[in-house]
């Protein structure tokens, strides 16, 4: 058990499916602290689901509710806060997260990401004719901002939850 003070939210961020929820949940345990989940909180003000919210009212403005969300959620307690795969992208978010909060980037390999996305339906952005190629492409633009992070877990295998807690929680 890890017994110190958290200071900072550690706030997960990284590809769909890279595991930044569950592993997120497995760290607040371990730290013993509050876990958070912006789309989980943007899905309960809404009453709605992520799919359903791009739908209705588009992703711009799912990305001001996830902007007003995480920078909310930062003022509170040091917790662990997972993030949607987007949200790392925002500069503002980005600011946001630097001076509340230590940003972790969960990094997978493509291919572990799309063996965990593939059966899922509840990824909007995925909802294309080629949702492997788009996950592709959305990887290449993404990595370069994941790698402002402050902290870099790689997803290298053996990657259960439990284990990848732990590595997290190692780095911190
Ligand atoms: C998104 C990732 C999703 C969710 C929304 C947009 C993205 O979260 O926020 O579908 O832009 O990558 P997960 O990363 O938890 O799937």
């Amino acid at each position: 058990n890890h017994r110190y003070a958290l200071h900072k939210t550690v706030v997960m961020v990284g590809m769909m499916g890279a595991g930044k929820t569950a592993v997120g949940r497995a760290l607040a345990q371990l730290l013993t602290v509050p876990f958070l989940d912006s789309d989980q909180e943007i899905e309960a003000a809404a009453n709605m689901s992520v799919p359903e919210i791009f739908a209705r009212d588009g992703e711009p403005f799912f990305r001001a509710r996830e902007t007003q969300v995480i920078s909310r959620l930062l003022q509170g307690r040091a917790c662990v806060l997972s993030t949607g795969g987007g949200a790392f992208l925002s500069e503002t978010n980005r600011t946001n997260i630097s001076e509340r909060g230590v940003a972790v980037w969960l990094d997978a390999d493509l291919d572990l990401l799309w063996s965990r996305v593939r059966h899922r339906d509840t990824r909007p952005l995925l909802r294309t004719a080629d949702p492997r190629a788009t996950l592709a492409e959305l990887f290449a633009q993404r990595v370069p901002e994941y790698s402002k992070a402050d902290l870099r877990v790689p997803c290298a295998p053996p990657v259960s939850i439990d284990l990848m807690s732990k590595r997290v929680a190692e780095v911190l």
